[in-house]
C-alpha cells in the first residue's frame, strides 16, 4: 500500500520560515499549518499532494492518526480488495502506473487531503481509538526507535504535549473529528472505524469494511481466513515483521507490532492523567455523538 507521497515539484522552504514551530520532546521542530502540526518532510509531502495528486474513483484511501490501527487495516484492505495483491512497499513506486484500484495510506487530516479525494468517488476508511491507548503506544514506538544507548522519553513530557495537540499530525481530536464529521454527512464515502470495535467484534467490522469496499464476503470461510491472515499474532510473528525494515521511514517493522490490546494505558498512565485526557477527549467530543473512552 503506497503512501500519498508524489514526487516534489516545487520549493516550499520559503514558506517554512514563517510557519510557527514548536519543538517535539527534544526530537523533532514541528510546523503548525492551518491548525495542524508536522514534522517537515511531512508537510513537504501534504503539500506536493495538495497540488499534484489526482485521485481515481476506484482508489482506496486508508487515514488514521498514528498507532491507531493503522498496520491492521494496511493488511486487511488489500486482503479484501484482492487476496493475491501484492502490497506496494515503496512509496517512490510511481502511483500514475499503478492498476486500479490503488491502495493508499495517509496521516493527513480530512482538511488537507487534495481536492480530489473529496470530490471523486474514491473511498477513505478512518481507523481511530481511544486516545489514552493511542499516546502510550506512540511513546513505547518512539522509544523503541532510539538507538540502544538512549534513555526512554520522559512519559510525563510526552503525555503533556499529546494533550496539547503537539505531535505530528496533531491535535489527536481535531483530526479525529475532521473525519468523524464527514462520515456522518457522508458514510458511503467515508468508513469510520474504531480500534475498540475492530478488537471486540473483528469478523463483524471486517464485513462491514468489506461491503463498504464494494467486495462483501460470499461465505463465512472467507471471513475467517481474512481475520486470521491479518491477525496480530500472525502478522508480528512473520519473519519479514520479526526482522524486516519499513520503507518509508526506515523503522524495523516489529515496533508496529507491540501488544496489540485495548486498555494498555491502565498499567502506564496515571489516574490524573487518565482524568486529564479523558477530559479534553470529552470537552473536545461534546455534541459530537461520538465515544472515544474504553
Ligand atoms: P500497541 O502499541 O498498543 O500494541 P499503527 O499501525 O497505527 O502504527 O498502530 C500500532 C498499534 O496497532 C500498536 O498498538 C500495534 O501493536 C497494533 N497492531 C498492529 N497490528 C495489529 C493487528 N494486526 N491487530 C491488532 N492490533 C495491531
Amino acid at each position: 500500500m503506497a503512501t500519498i507521497n508524489p514526487p516534489k515539484t516545487t520549493s516550499t522552504s520559503a514558506l517554512f520560515d514563517d510557519l510557527p514551530t514548536e519543538k517535539w520532546i527534544n526530537l523533532a521542530n514541528l510546523y503548525q499549518w492551518k491548525g495542524f502540526w508536522y514534522r517537515r518532510p511531512h508537510l513537504e509531502a501534504v503539500m506536493e499532494a495538495r497540488s499534484s495528486f489526482k485521485a481515481r474513483d476506484e482508489d482506496v484511501i486508508l487515514a488514521s492518526s498514528m498507532k491507531t490501527g493503522t498496520t491492521w487495516l494496511k493488511a486487511l484492505i488489500p486482503s479484501i480488495m484482492d487476496p493475491n495483491a501484492r502490497i506496494v512497499e515503496n512509496s517512490t513506486y510511481n502511483i500514475l502506473d499503478m492498476p486500479s484500484p490503488r491502495l493508499f495510506r495517509t496521516h493527513m487530516p480530512y482538511a488537507m487531503l487534495p481536492d480530489s479525494i473529496k470530490t471523486s468517488g474514491c473511498k477513505i476508511v478512518y481507523i481511530t481509538r481511544d486516545p489514552k491507548d493511542t499516546v502510550l503506544s506512540l511513546w513505547h514506538f518512539m522509544n523503541s526507535i532510539r538507538k540502544p544507548e538512549e534513555r526512554p522519553f520522559p512519559l510525563n513530557e510526552f503525555f503533556e504535549s499529546f494533550c496539547k495537540g503537539l505531535h505530528p499530525f496533531g491535535p489527536f481530536h481535531d483530526h479525529v473529528l475532521g473525519y468523524w464529521k464527514e462520515s456522518m454527512m457522508r458514510p458511503e464515502k467515508i468508513l469510520f472505524l474504531r480500534y475498540e470495535d475492530m478488537k471486540r467484534d473483528t469478523s463483524g467490522q471486517v464485513k462491514k469494511l468489506a461491503s463498504f469496499l464494494g467486495r462483501p464476503f460470499a461465505k463465512e470461510e472467507e471471513v475467517a481466513k481474512v481475520v486470521w491472515m491479518c491477525s496480530f499474532e500472525r502478522l508480528k510473528n512473520l519473519e519479514v515483521n520479526k526482522n524486516g525494515v519499513e520503507p518509508d521511514a526506515g523503522f524495523p517493522k516489529s515496533a508496529y507490532f507491540r501488544l496489540g490490546v485495548v486498555g494498555d494505558w491502565k498499567n502506564s498512565l496515571s489516574m490524573e492523567m487518565k482524568k486529564q485526557l479523558d477530559e479534553i477527549t470529552c470537552n473536545k467530543l461534546e455534541g459530537s455523538g461520538l465515544d472515544l473512552l474504553n
